[in-house]
């Protein structure tokens, strides 16, 4: 296993989306497999385990996937050495109440994923602004799979990941626990 592991709190606390901090620099093969295999081990209802990775790696498939398929700025985003492309055929997953349970699983995954990107130094941003139909073309994605989240993996493009993160972190944006969390009941929050 892959020695300078933060802990999972740790992960949790650091881990932030950074577009803006991409390098170049070539993501090792082991690294790769951890952050995919860290999303492989996520819980699924009924252990359906929906996910599949398509993994675009390259100069030039990043680029030509980025320039093609992404809404808005992504000059930077097109510099990562991969994308992981995240999606699910609905279908193998459970509808349970009338609550599409691939969306949630797929979440779990990711974010299981993202930590451990985060554990290893590496830097993700989760992305929806994409055209799905393009990306399916240019991946050869078969038409009943949705592909609903596009990461790149990345080291980051300062000395550190604690370097590239700083500023995101200090400008965090989270509802306090006090307006999230009801004790017994459902009710207002105290504070408003
Ligand atoms: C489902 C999902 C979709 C997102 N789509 C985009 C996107 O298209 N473009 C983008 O710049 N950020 C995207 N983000 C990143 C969010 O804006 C970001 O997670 C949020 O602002 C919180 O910031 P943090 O991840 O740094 O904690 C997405 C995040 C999630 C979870």
């Amino acid at each position: 296993m892959i020695s300078e592991e933060m802990e999972t709190l740790e992960a949790i606390q650091k881990r932030c989306s950074l577009k803006t901090w991409i390098s170049e620099r070539p993501v090792e093969p082991e690294k790769v497999r951890a952050v995919l295999d860290a999303a492989r081990l996520a819980p699924s209802a009924r252990n359906t385990q929906p996910w599949r990775f398509v993994v675009v790696q390259g100069k030039e498939a990043v680029t030509s996937l980025v320039e093609a398929a992404f809404f808005g700025p992504t000059p930077t985003v097109k510099q990562a050495p991969l994308l992981i492309v995240v999606c699910a055929r609905p279908e193998d997953d459970v509808v349970i109440d009338g609550k599409p349970y691939y969306l949630f699983d797929l979440g779990l995954a990711v974010e299981n994923m993202l930590l451990a990107a985060t554990a290893l130094g590496l830097v993700t941003h989760p992305m929806t602004s994409f055209n799905e139909a393009v990306v399916k073309r240019m991946l050869q994605i078969p038409e009943d799979v949705r592909v609903v989240i596009i990461t790149p993996l990345a080291y980051p493009s300062t000395a550190s990941y604690e370097e590239a993160a700083r500023e995101r972190l200090s400008q965090r944006v989270r509802r306090k626990l006090d307006e999230l969390v009801y004790y017994h009941h459902w009710s207002k929050p105290e504070i408003d």
